[in-house]
């Protein structure tokens, strides 16, 4: 049996998760609108993994004889004011799931689920490295960003994701 608290608190990370999809998906749009296919490509892949998270916590509460309660997604920005500025919006915004799934490691701990804490323990990893993969771009930008060959260079590279 789930504690309570912690019940809450991983479904509220479904919807954390579904929102994380939902604004990659409406970067992707902004970058397809903006003729930058590659970024688009990124973060439609992006947005595919987020639901494959919030697919991780639906089953796990499944599996923990919990019930699953959706809530309302909140709508994402549609428009940034430049590639560089949401790929460092997608970057505060993986900072701000990693706050989350700390949050959620710690609560696991104080209610001593060790099961949740073991599952988390995947998340906490692929936050290191959904960071990691973000920050590079922002760096990249950053360096060649400002220029229309280096922008088209990213995009390039960007648009080399594979679907998970
Ligand atoms: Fe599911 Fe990008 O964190």
């Amino acid at each position: 049996m789930l504690n309570p608290k912690m019940e809450m608190e991983l479904n509220k990370q479904i919807n954390e998760e579904l929102y994380s999809a939902y604004l990659y998906q409406s970067m992707a749009a902004y970058f397809a609108a903006n003729n930058l296919n590659g970024f688009a490509k990124w973060m439609d892949v992006q947005a595919a993994e987020e639901v494959n998270h919030a697919r991780k916590f639906y089953h796990f509460i499944i599996d923990r004889m919990g019930r699953v309660v959706l809530e309302a997604i909140e709508k994402p920005p549609l428009e940034w004011d430049s590639p560089l500025a949401a790929m460092e919006a997608a970057l505060k915004h993986e900072q701000h799931v990693t706050g989350r799934i700390h949050f959620l490691v710690d609560l696991a701990r104080e209610v001593k689920d060790k099961a949740t804490e073991v599952m988390l323990n995947w998340f906490v990893m692929e936050q290191v490295e959904e960071e990691a993969s973000v920050d590079e771009y922002v760096q990249m930008l950053k360096m060649f960003g400002g220029k229309p060959q280096g922008l088209m260079m990213i995009n390039r590279e960007m648009g080399k994701r594979e679907d998970d």
